[in-house]
């Protein structure tokens, strides 16, 4: 069966080259490929993550947007407490993970003949797509939280996007922008099934570069769960090609100020789950969209969702500069996470993490940090 998108709620298929982002009832799409046989495993020449391009569904093979990204070192991290993997996430042109889901969301969108896409983002996502268009030239939109930060509004700004800023919540904003999403293709990294077809390459990457000695759990920072949900679609199609025999633990991480999924209940209103500001600004998402999706992966992987309070964020960034490694305060909720999971669960297991984003991305918050003594 060649691979279609399929709706969530309705179980309706369609064609990779049909140009919606949704369903017409309104739920989400997914791309399902049948995957049955260790054969099925192909590469190609291909440098970066384009290397699994014969498993990434796209409508036309031949129309690749590229940066060079992917294969990002894991590097071994390790103290007299804890021994821990770390996938550099940081390390990708735009300067996040993100760059996985934006090379082959806009691959896709280049084959379908898109000229103009809008997009919401805290600001990560809106980088990495605004770059892949400029490289495809689409035009594209970029709606932000007037909040957002300044390095990463300068950074889209000088790829050519359009900046909408809207007043408000993060929600606001994801609200303008769908809104607008009437009338053009939603780039969307939260609702868009082709990101994820990104995102799964990481652990694609994870199972070569351990030959195959996947780690028993891996921790990674969830807001709308691009990241993680790619690592999970990912590691379930291993599995289902027989490279794997059981998916890793995943445990995902929110910050204790803002933590949707750890207190799951969709009636919950944004009063009552935002308890403050948190310098995790990427992960603040007060209803992610794909949540109960979220939550089935943890289920079905025998996972966790925890959370961190903003002192071991900090906590966990001064371990890492200590180290050498500058990474953004939202790309360092991972090691947070692992951190205190090793306090609560000791350390038997092999665990893996990822930096998520660069230092460079935030630089006025690391420099009021600085100014504190690197303490809240
Ligand atoms: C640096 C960084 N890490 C992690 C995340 C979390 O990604 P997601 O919201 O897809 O779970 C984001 C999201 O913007 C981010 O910018
Ligand atoms: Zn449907």
């Amino acid at each position: 069966m060649k691979p279609v998108l399929i709706c969530g709620q309705c179980k309706t298929k369609f064609p990779l080259d049909f140009p919606i982002w949704k369903c017409n009832c309104g739920g989400m799409l997914d791309i399902s490929m049948e995957l049955t046989d260790k054969n099925q495993w192909k590469t190609s020449k291909l440098p970066g993550l384009w290397r699994y391009l014969p498993l990434i569904p796209l409508p036309d093979n031949e129309c690749i947007v590229t940066l060079g990204e992917g294969l990002t070192p894991i590097t071994h991290f390790s103290d007299k407490n804890y021994d821990i993997l770390i996938k550099q996430e940081q390390l990708f042109p735009t300067g996040s993970y993100k760059d996985r889901g934006a090379a082959v969301m806009v691959s896709a969108i280049k084959a379908l003949g898109i000229d103009s896409v809008v997009e919401d983002s805290s600001g990560n996502a809106g980088c990495a797509i605004a770059a892949y268009c400029a490289r495809a030239k689409v035009e594209c939109s970029i709606y932000v939280p007037s909040s957002t930060s300044p390095a990463k509004l300068m950074q889209i700004a000088s790829y050519g996007a359009r900046i909408v800023k809207v007043d408000g919540t993060r929600e606001d904003t994801a609200r303008a922008a769908w809104e607008a999403a009437q009338t053009a293709y939603y780039a969307s990294h939260s609702w868009n099934p082709f990101f994820f077809q990104g995102t799964k390459t990481f652990a694609y990457e994870i199972w070569e570069q351990t030959e195959g000695n996947v780690p028993d759990v891996i921790i990674l920072p969830v807001g709308n769960g691009t990241l993680f949900l790619g690592a999970y679609f990912g590691f379930w199609e291993l599995l289902s090609m027989g490279l794997i025999q059981k998916i890793p633990r995943l445990v995902g991480v929110q910050a204790s100020r803002c933590a949707p999924l750890f207190h799951w209940d969709e009636h919950m209103v944004s009063e009552e789950i935002i308890k403050g500001p948190t310098i995790a600004e990427g992960i603040a998402i007060v209803k992610p969209v794909r949540g109960k999706q979220i939550l089935e992966a943890v289920h079905e992987t025998n996972g966790l969702i925890i959370t961190v309070e903003e002192e071991e964020i900090v906590g966990a960034l001064q371990i890492a500069v200590n180290h050498g490694f500058f990474v953004e305060p939202t790309g360092i909720v991972g090691l947070a996470g692992a951190l205190r999971y090793f306090r609560e669960y000791g350390q038997s297991e092999t665990v893996l993490t990822a930096f998520t984003g660069h230092g460079l991305k935030s630089p006025e918050k690391i420099q009021s940090l600085l100014d504190h003594g690197l303490v809240l």
